[in-house]
């Protein structure tokens, strides 16, 4: 390797984490770290939250650029609840699943083998890939929830075409038509987590679909990522935390030792946001009407302490995952299926990613540093002696 090689390689910078660098333009959300804000589409995060009539029409919004009109709405609705039904050779396979397996690598399997059973599965055609994305999008919930009636030896349900989202995914899981309160919980947590810039899962699906993969293959690397502690993984540690902690006596002392000890507190902190992520605003507010309802109100004053320690040790605020456990604890999703709903809803960010990349593609090939030899000469196996090490 000549010298001007090696001095060029080692002059390179490295940005570790990749923070900072911009990778793609996009249309789709805009995350302001700065001032603490999320828009999908130029729409703030706060007017979805509060007027939006359910997920399903934030999802038209970012697969199609617009807010439906009523009937635009009312087709895509009918659209969505006619795909979710899912392959019976896709539910025998999760059957047979170990009961041990995370849901989310059984999910990520599935989705992978959505893929046989696709009328389009050899269509990569814009056409195509569209009305796939649209199809997983439809049944990833299906998926979630067969695999929680499989996991507790009940009968799968299909979905109510009368439902909407929200209240199909809790009519799957639990088979009963879900109360207002927990639909609308579930339909704040659908719309909360359907975007959110260059994540790590939406990078992943970026990546792949920039080699020109299908879009099951990229999202099935979206699943893979998204499943990560540091990403998607947080909130069922949240509720891991939360339940070791008894009563809100024990918080101070709980949090403060894990600070001590350098650990992280799940559910805390994000690479963007300097303020509170505005997520987070929706989600503590429904936790907290979920909570006062239920049998375990000590959950969100306990979740609330923690809020105030860790602000005021470290100045870092709760992100998307924290108040989403107890969210969904409330709303009797187990804990090993959180970051499963999460996916549920991030399907359809991912989607719109993918046809994204797809229409203005240039393959994603970043560049590293060599940090390793220079020059080493190349000894034949049969006269390399023991382990020293060969120059
Ligand atoms: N608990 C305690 N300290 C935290 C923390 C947390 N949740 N998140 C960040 N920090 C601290 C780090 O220890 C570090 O402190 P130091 O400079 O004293 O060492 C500092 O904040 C910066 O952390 P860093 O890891 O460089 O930030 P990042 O941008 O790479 O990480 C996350 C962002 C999200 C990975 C990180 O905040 C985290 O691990 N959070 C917990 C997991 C989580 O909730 N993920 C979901 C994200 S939506």
């Amino acid at each position: 390797m000549t010298e001007k090689a090696i001095n060029q390689n080692q002059e390179t910078e490295v940005i570790r984490g990749l923070e900072g660098v911009v990778a793609a333009e996009t249309d789709i959300s805009f995350v302001d770290g700065v001032h603490g804000d999320l828009y999908y589409k130029g729409y703030n995060i706060h007017e979805i939250a509060d007027h939006t009539t359910s997920y399903v029409e934030v999802v038209y919004l970012l697969l199609n650029g617009d807010l439906p009109t009523r009937q635009e709405l009312k087709k895509f609705r009918r659209k969505i609840v006619s795909e979710m039904r899912v392959p019976t050779q896709v539910i025998k396979m999760m059957e047979i699943m170990p009961p041990s397996s995370h849901p989310m690598d059984v999910l990520r399997a599935s989705v992978s083998a959505l893929s046989f059973f696709d009328t389009d599965a050899k269509d990569n055609s814009p056409e195509a890939s569209r009305r796939k994305g649209i199809r997983i999008i439809a049944q990833i919930p299906t998926l979630v929830a067969s695999l929680y009636r499989i996991r507790k030896h009940k009968m799968i349900l299909s979905p109510d075409p009368g439902l909407n989202m929200a209240e199909n995914i809790l009519y799957m899981f639990h088979g009963e038509v879900p109360e207002d309160l927990h639909a609308r919980a579930m339909d704040q947590l659908l719309l909360l987590h359907a975007d959110h810039g260059l994540n790590a899962s939406t990078f992943a699906a970026r990546v792949a679909a920039s080699t020109h993969a299908d879009i099951h293959a990229a999202v099935t690397a979206a699943l893979a990522t998204l499943k990560g502690p540091l990403h998607g993984g947080a909130n069922e540690r949240v509720m891991k935390m939360l339940r070791k902690i008894n009563n809100i006596d024990e918080v101070e002392e709980y949090i403060n030792s894990m600070l001590a000890q350098g650990q992280r507190v799940m559910g805390f902190g994000h690479r963007v946001y300097i303020k509170e992520d505005p997520r987070a605003r929706h989600l503590r507010k429904m936790s907290e009407e979920l909570c006062r309802q239920s049998e375990n109100k000590n959950l969100y004053k306990i979740s609330h302490k923690i809020e105030g320690i860790v602000l005021e040790a470290k100045g870092i605020y709760p992100n998307v995952d924290f108040y989403s456990a107890t969210v969904q604890n409330a709303i009797g999703i187990p804990s090993d299926f959180y970051t499963a709903i999460f996916a549920a809803s991030r399907i359809s960010g991912w989607v719109a990613h993918v046809l994204d990349q797809y229409d203005n593609n240039r393959l994603i090939r970043p560049t590293s540093k060599y940090t390793g030899e220079y020059n080493r000469h190349f000894v034949p196996v049969k006269e390399r002696s023991g382990n020293k090490k060969q120059s």
